[in-house]
């Protein structure tokens, strides 16, 4: 398989532009896991694809639940991160416990938030579920102060509800 990233940069300043960019990622992924299984292969290539097309990005990736306590570090692009995170914890901790995404604008002003890039000035967090029990999540960090929004928060569902479909 070949497999292209649009060289387009993304323009983000407008929810119109936003969705253009997560409806052409959604198209781009479903080609990505077509016919895939591997859970592994897909939240890698997953990380990789938002990683290289959303713009002002320094970090993006899977923790897991590897009990119902501890999240634990998955398939990422970015600066080495943080492995354990208790339930609960930090901004990735705590959408666990919420069962819903969580955007962060200025992660200084969030309690509790664990800084693995200390270039990291807001974040996105997204729950993932599976068999309809929340299995991790997927962490997006940007150096930019308000980077993210609930257009945001919505595209990013859209694509984990694709990558979701590959382990039904
Ligand atoms: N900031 C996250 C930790 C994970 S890193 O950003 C990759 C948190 O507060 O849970």
């Amino acid at each position: 398989m070949t497999f292209h990233l649009a060289d387009t940069a993304y323009r983000y300043d407008t929810p119109e532009a936003k969705e253009t960019m997560y409806a052409d990622l959604r198209s781009q992924l479903e080609g990505l896991v077509h016919g895939e299984t591997d859970w592994i292969a897909n939240t890698a290539n997953f990380s990789s694809l938002v990683f290289n097309t959303m713009p002002d990005l320094n970090w993006a990736g899977f923790y897991f639940l590897h009990t119902p306590e501890e999240l634990v570090l998955g398939p990422f692009q970015g600066k080495p991160a943080c492995i354990r995170i208790k339930r609960g914890r930090g901004v990735c901790g705590s959408t666990v416990d919420k069962g819903e995404a969580i955007v962060v604008p200025d992660v200084h002003a969030f309690p509790g938030h664990i800084a693995c890039d200390v270039n990291s000035r807001s974040e996105l967090v997204v729950p993932v579920f599976v068999n309809g029990a929340i299995a991790g999540v997927f962490d997006l960090d940007s150096p930019l102060p308000n980077r993210f929004d609930d257009v945001d928060a919505r595209g990013i569902e859209s694509l984990v509800r694709i990558l979701e479909r590959t382990r039904a």
